[in-house]
């Protein structure tokens, strides 16, 4: 009888602090076992070389879960296309083999129209006007868009602006893009936005956009000034407008059952661990504006800027295409349109 009266006891005891450890989280809803020791070993894959700003913040990500989280959320992050094409990334992702991807607003906007909103042309007059608008209402519901196709939408990562490189032509103004053969990322919003401005668009994969400019297959192409370093194209073109035309950001997914299937408690950690990456990103890379430029002047590439005001005529064309498109486009235009 002593026994089970001990045993009972001790199920008392038991209960109780469990009971005591669930009252104390702040959510209330949270699963009990939120301050549990879960471990985690995720996996991250994006398409940049590590040189590039956006591996740089997954590297920055990684630390941040890592101490956050003390040490039970590491992560494996496979840059380089390791995992294959942006396409076979999100389908990995939304599959569960891999857990986090950074993924340009480009290929995403293929997934979910609405992200084309991030390359209305001259929405921001710099990165940290853009960083802002990471927290706004808008970037918030077009990352809400993901929701049904299996992933979380967490963030938006900027590698800098878009600037427009020319092998033999220095463009001084859109009528000096008449007949250029340009690449531009395979992205319907990109791809118009040249097309307004007179120029034909080739929409080559990254890897093979080097040898197509040296070769003379295109005369220039669209880009962002990291990656014009880290790809090395100062190598194979002679000019730099630095018109800073549209953002670049990628987004940052997860795996819903993933991210859903954890405490709370852990989700606010990622939330705040990748806040905190991107909130690097975009500040870093500002603060890199003048020594990129110098980078690709002492390489020997011509690098100027052009009067945005040319522009204003391609600017309300975007407008009217894409805001009829899509009523969260409309509202980013609204949003950010002076
Ligand atoms: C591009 O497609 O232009 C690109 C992709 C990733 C990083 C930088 C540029």
């Amino acid at each position: 009888m002593r026994k089970v009266v001990k045993s009972v006891s001790l199920l008392v005891i038991a209960l109780m602090v469990i009971l005591s450890a669930a009252c104390s989280n702040d959510g209330g809803s949270e699963p009990a076992n939120a301050d549990s020791d879960q471990t985690y070993n995720f996996k991250l894959a994006h398409i940049t070389p590590p040189s590039h700003m956006w591996h740089k913040a997954a590297e920055k990500f990684a630390e941040e879960l890592d101490e956050r989280s003390d040490g039970r959320m590491q992560m494996e992050i496979y840059p380089s296309s390791q995992l294959g094409t942006e396409a076979d990334m999100v389908e990995q992702i939304s599959a569960g083999s891999v857990d986090f991807g950074f993924i340009t607003a480009a290929y995403m906007s293929s997934r979910s129209p609405s992200f084309a909103a991030w390359f209305t042309p001259y929405a921001f007059k710099d990165l940290k006007e853009a960083n802002e608008a990471r927290d706004s209402e808008i970037a918030k519901k077009i990352l809400g868009t993901l929701d049904e196709q299996g992933m979380v939408g967490l963030d938006y990562f900027f590698a800098g602006q878009r600037v427009m490189l020319s092998k033999d032509k220095k463009i001084e103004k859109p009528a000096d893009m008449d007949g250029l053969k340009l690449r531009v990322t395979p992205s319907p919003p990109m791809q118009d936005f040249y097309t307004s401005l007179g120029a034909s668009t080739e929409g080559l994969p990254l890897p093979e956009v080097y040898s197509a400019v040296q070769t003379g297959v295109i005369d220039g192409m669209d880009m962002d000034l990291d990656a014009t370093i880290t790809n090395k194209y100062f190598e194979v073109v002679k000019y730099g407008a630095v018109t800073n035309h549209m953002v670049w950001p990628a987004v940052a997914i997860v795996n819903k059952n993933t991210f859903e299937g954890m405490p709370e408690s852990d989700q606010k950690i990622i939330q705040e661990a990748i806040s905190a990456a991107a909130e690097y990103a975009a500040l870093t890379r500002a603060g890199q504006e003048e020594e990129f430029k110098q980078t690709l002047k002492d390489e020997g590439m011509e690098i100027y800027e052009i009067d945005s005001s040319l522009f204003d005529p391609y600017k309300k064309q975007f407008d009217e295409k894409y805001g009829k498109k899509d009523p969260l486009i409309q509202e980013f235009i609204d949003t950010f349109r002076d």
